[in-house]
């Protein structure tokens, strides 16, 4: 049994960050939610307890609260952001609503009073940035605690170290924060006392034997795409119960250039049932005079799994549905109670009413780059593991606007000059996902002598470890310029490009 490090979920968009980093620090992490009772918490025996953040105030009479025999469990607690305020809440401090609150990265500066040495939570520094969120703060720590680090305008990391509570404002799960990393290994690993016992190759032992239990002599008929996802949960299903995998790749018609053979190739010379729908008409007449973003989600996600009903009763016998979903797709369509972003294909546009006796999602649990590493630990070959993400919906929300074949054929060829022209960096330059979108936007142009009326493509790329978050990328010139010139040339109907410089949030890094 590994030793456990429970996240308690108050609603916060980063929680499955804080559970990654924790397990990236090599201990096993848990989400559960916020309310969960002391009697459960004591049977799970966790070695520590981080509590998220969340959107809500703790004075909203429907705010998520914890119980308050939480903090006298005698286990090491750190609350992060709402976690703070609710630990201050609960334990008599004082959090004052109404205020501006601080956004954005803002210098952190250990308290003065104080010496390094005796701030359990130090990072090594005296100032440093660090990413807020908040409009609350704590204005008096409860009794027992101390101050230990503050803002320009509110107290940022609250200690009491007698009862091994702790709380910070700022978000030490971002990459925005300096030493962040570094601040939670000392929650585990000082504060928490834990060893470190935790490693990916239990996570392939544990879901192996899962698989086998769940699915018994029963059928599993696997939805695969083939990006990095898909490919590692078929990977790791023909590792649990390969005589009983059946593996439907669904051509909807909106890949990109070559993709559909070169993903037939790939898998139909591994040793799996691997069976090719094409099925680009039945899509295509589906979105027929669709423009709305989630409208699409929703019918491309329902229509996959209609396909996939057709073929496993073609099939007989199929009943389980393996998906590839991880979980960014979870917490970004709203799973617990992270607000709705946008419905990512394989999860929001499920229909209620499935034809299978149970759905198996393996990596359910993961950050992408956890599933990469599964991936290669699990031998797929390099290119398919590092492969940047393509979303379910594919080149359907990546037109803006009603889908044709015509459109899909532009952004074909203007996707395939955008990549193109990054392969040719080196692997460790290149940004972690780029493509183009075709807009609806028409703009006047004049190509020869005349004018031209025509639509944008954007170009998007981003920098990002999770996909939670991103920085546009900042893309040489001489690049840019080479798509652009590459793109207004060799695509008769466009005459106009456009570079996308927005991080994520406030944008996504998909437009649709
Ligand atoms: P957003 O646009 O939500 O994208 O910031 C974050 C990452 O997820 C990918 N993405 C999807 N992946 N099904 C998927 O499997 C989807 O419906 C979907 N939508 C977005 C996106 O390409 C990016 O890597």
């Amino acid at each position: 049994m590994n030793e456990l490090v429970l996240v308690l979920d108050f609603g916060g968009q980063y929680k499955e960050l804080i559970a990654r980093t924790v397990r990236n620090l090599s201990v096993y992490s848990l989400i559960k939610p916020g309310n969960i009772s002391p009697e459960e918490i004591k049977k799970l025996n966790p070695k520590g307890i981080i509590l998220t953040g969340g959107p809500d105030s703790v004075y909203l009479p429907d705010s998520p609260k914890c119980t308050p025999e939480l903090f006298s469990l005698g286990i090491p607690i750190l609350g992060i952001c709402y976690g703070m305020q609710l630990m201050c809440h609960v334990l008599g401090g004082k959090v004052e609503s109404g205020g501006k609150g601080e956004y954005g990265t803002t210098q952190v500066t250990i308290d003065e009073q104080l010496t390094m040495d005796n701030v359990q939570l130090t990072i090594g520094v005296q100032h440093f940035l660090a990413l807020m969120s908040h409009r609350d703060c704590v204005t008096a720590p409860p009794k027992g605690f101390t101050v230990t680090m503050r803002t320009k305008n509110s107290i940022a990391a609250i200690e009491n170290n007698a009862a091994k509570l702790y709380g910070v404002q700022f978000h030490p799960e971002s990459a925005h924060t300096e030493n962040g990393i570094e601040l939670i290994r000392r929650f585990l690993y000082d504060i928490c006392g834990t060893r470190g016992d935790y490693k990916m190759n239990d996570y392939i032992e544990n879901e192996t034997k899962r698989i086998r239990e769940k699915v018994g002599k029963k059928n599993v008929l696997l939805a695969l795409s083939g990006g990095v996802d898909s490919s590692v949960c078929a990977a790791l299903l023909s590792k649990a119960v390969p005589e009983q995998l059946t593996c439907i790749f669904v051509d909807h018609g909106f890949m990109r250039i070559g993709e559909g053979d070169e993903i037939e190739q790939i898998f139909s010379k591994r040793s799996l049932r691997f069976i090719r729908v094409n099925s680009a008409a039945r899509f295509l007449e589906k979105l027929k005079g669709v423009t709305e973003p989630e409208a699409k989600r929703k019918i491309i996600g329902e229509e996959f799994i209609r396909v996939f009903e057709e073929e496993a009763a073609k099939l007989g016998n199929m009943d389980f549905l393996a998906q590839g979903t991880i979980y960014p797709d979870i917490v970004e369509s709203g799973g617990g109670n992270a607000a709705v972003i946008k419905s990512h294909h394989n999860v929001g546009g499920l229909p209620e009413n499935l034809n299978f006796c149970g759905i198996i999602e393996p990596l359910a649990g993961l950050f992408k780059d956890e599933v990469r590493t599964i991936g290669r630990k699990l031998g797929l070959p390099l290119k398919l593991v590092t492969r940047q993400p393509f979303p379910g919906p594919g080149l359907a929300i990546r037109v803006m606007g009603e889908v044709s074949a015509k459109k899909l054929n532009i952004l074909r060829q203007a996707d395939a000059i955008m990549r193109q022209e990054l392969d040719k960096l080196r692997p460790d330059r290149r940004p972690e996902q780029y493509f183009a979108v075709l807009t609806d936007t028409l703009t006047v142009g004049v190509k020869g002598d005349d004018r031209t009326y025509e639509p944008v493509i954007a170009l998007r790329a981003v920098n990002t470890s999770d996909f939670m978050t991103c920085e546009y990328s900042r893309i040489s010139h001489k690049i840019l310029s080479a798509i652009s010139y590459r793109i207004t040339s060799e695509i008769p109907s466009v005459c106009r490009v456009v570079y996308d410089v927005t991080n994520k949030p406030p944008a996504t890094v998909e437009w649709e």
